[in-house]
């Protein structure tokens, strides 16, 4: 079963000085339904390296298919991107995939946003849709970025303001530019969210939260938000960077005990079962890659959630794990980029 399907490029915007929204239209369509908040995993071989980027979508279903790409610092995939893409450009990408939106959302409700940088993008689409979707629907933005100048998707924030009158407010937090309002500038750290929460978010009002950034502004705005009352179930993460060290307490998962160099493991894939032997210092992902499998994978480095595999017998230590829920963890459930066996024998699917 093919993983990765043909998109073929229709556009190529400037949204800001480093950063390009792609439209894309796929040759099948209906692989690329999508919901609000989900993002896509692009394969592409760049200096005969072969790639795999998440880029969030920045619209909202039944809009065009649409990602923003912000160039990273020495990133092969965002400089090739920025650089070289062009309308009619072929494109690979996986279905859509994430699980940030919330899967019941409560109508007319009051929802919150915090969003960084590129994180705007899935909280762009998450908003757009809301909004549509529910007409009680109320929703408030705390936007931080450097300056003025590096402000992503400002038009079509703003446009949202002016469609949406009275139902969606939005504060910009710039680092550097002053604002009118002191309080709007400066990092938005937990005391920042605490000042914004006295004065200007209604922390008590709101029945969700939702938040995309870098890991350090996603934890100090969680934290400002349970200290202002908000239970941890209603606080929604998403967090794209890739190359995050595992910062995150290690997660270990038990099926069975004992301990041998070489493990040997059962890996089903699409119906089919193959054994592979993986050293104890080989993930495995890097195990199953080695013998050619085509398993899912994007960021490794435990924060996409691409390389989802169930550990149906062994025990493997999870070195790091930005992206599965306790309760995800707890049906079995691991990361396969940064899962090592602790057993001589494994059996894992990718089959669900
Ligand atoms: Fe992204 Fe494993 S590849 S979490």
């Amino acid at each position: 079963m093919p993983r990765f399907h043909d998109l073929t490029v229709t556009a190529v915007r400037k949204t800001i000085r480093d950063a390009v929204e792609l439209t894309l239209a796929p040759d099948d369509p209906a692989k690329f339904v999508f919901t609000p908040g989900q993002y896509l995993t692009f394969r592409q071989t760049v200096e005969g390296i072969d790639l795999r980027r998440n880029y969030s979508i920045c619209t909202a279903p039944g809009g065009p298919l649409k990602v923003a790409v912000k160039r990273v610092e020495g990133g092969a995939f965002s400089s090739w991107a920025n650089d070289v893409l062009k309308p009619g450009d072929r494109i690979r990408a996986m279905a859509p995939q994430g699980r940030f939106a919330d899967p019941n959302p409560r109508d007319g409700g009051h929802f919150l946003a915090f969003a960084a940088g590129s994180g705007i993008t899935p909280i762009l689409s998450l908003i757009g849709a809301g909004l549509a979707r529910d007409p009680q629907a109320t929703f408030t933005l705390v936007y931080a970025n450097r300056a003025v100048n590096t402000i992503m998707f400002r038009e079509e924030l703003e446009d949202l303001k002016n469609a949406y009158m009275g139902r969606f407010s939005l504060v910009h937090m710039l680092k550097t530019d002053a604002q009118e309002i002191d309080l709007f500038t400066g990092r938005l750290d937990p005391a920042k969210c605490a000042a914004l929460f006295d004065a200007w978010v209604d922390v008590a009002s709101a029945v969700t939260a939702y938040i995309c950034g870098p890991e350090p502004m996603m934890l100090g705005v969680a934290e400002a938000l349970k200290a202002a009352g908000m239970p941890p179930g209603a606080i929604r993460f998403e967090l794209f960077t890739s190359a995050q060290p595992g910062r995150l307490p290690k997660r270990r998962i038990t099926k069975r005990a004992g301990a041998r160099p070489v493990t040997r493991a059962r890996i089903t894939l699409d119906g089919a079962t193959q054994a592979v032997e993986i050293n104890a210092r080989t993930s495995v992902l890097e195990a199953a890659l080695a013998h050619d499998l085509d398993v899912p994978f994007a960021c490794r480095a435990g924060v996409c959630s691409s390389c989802r595999c169930r550990l149906v017998e062994g025990e493997v230590e999870m070195q790091a794990n930005h992206a599965l829920q306790d309760d995800e963890v707890a049906r079995g459930y691991i990361l396969s980029c940064q899962s090592y066996p602790v057993t001589d024998y494994l059996v894992v699917t990718y089959d669900g």
